[in-house]
């Protein structure tokens, strides 16, 4: 605290931090692979297959929806790397959890996809930039909402149970 020491490390040469820095970070990182979630990369047994409506969809469902919503996923290099591996393993198994078309029933939300992707909520943005091939065309985006709607149903369908409401 007293002030000639404040003035020697003020005047240490800015290199000299930045490798420190840096060995900090590398050293963080290193620890960081070290734990475990975000490693175990699964794909359960396809357990159903689906009727898609149209090679189409199942072709714009294979390049924009797979990874996170079948159990066929493409686990990429990065998927192996801490923290990245962390953001792919929780899209994955929520992705699975909501809709997934290798289950029996496709899972609680699938009566909900064309909708996600007329909306432009799926698929999920942090996916694009290193999935050019999920980036769709308007034509694409619109192709695929409506297979998706003679694929998996309605709208909201699943939402009333009953359905025949029309508008509200
Ligand atoms: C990178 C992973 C990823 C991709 C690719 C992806 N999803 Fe999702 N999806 C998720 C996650 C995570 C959730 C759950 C969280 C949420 O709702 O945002 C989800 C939720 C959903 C849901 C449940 C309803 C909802 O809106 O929450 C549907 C339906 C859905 N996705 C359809 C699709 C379709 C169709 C595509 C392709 C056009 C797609 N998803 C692409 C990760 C993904």
């Amino acid at each position: 605290m007293t002030p000639p020491e404040r003035h020697l490390q003020a005047a240490r040469p800015r290199s000299d931090l930045w490798a420190k820095w840096l060995g900090t970070a590398a050293a963080a990182f290193l620890l960081l692979q070290l734990i475990p979630y975000g490693r175990a990369h699964t794909n359960p047994p396809v357990q159903t297959q689906t009727t898609w409506d149209s090679p189409q969809t199942e072709q714009l469902f294979a390049r924009a929806c797979a990874d996170c919503h079948s159990n066929q996923t493409r686990w990429p290099w990065y998927s192996n790397v801490a923290p990245v591996s962390w953001l792919v393993q929780k899209h994955v198994d929520e992705g699975r959890s909501k809709f997934n078309v290798n289950v029996p029933g496709f899972g609680p939300e699938a009566g909900e996809a064309a909708e996600a992707v007329r909306e432009g909520e799926m698929p999920e943005k942090t996916y694009l930039p290193l999935h050019p091939e999920a980036r769709l065309t308007p034509e694409e985006t619109q192709a695929l909402v409506s297979g998706l709607q003679r694929t998996f149903g309605q709208e909201g369908g699943s939402e009333t149970g009953t359905g025949g409401s029309d508008g509200d």
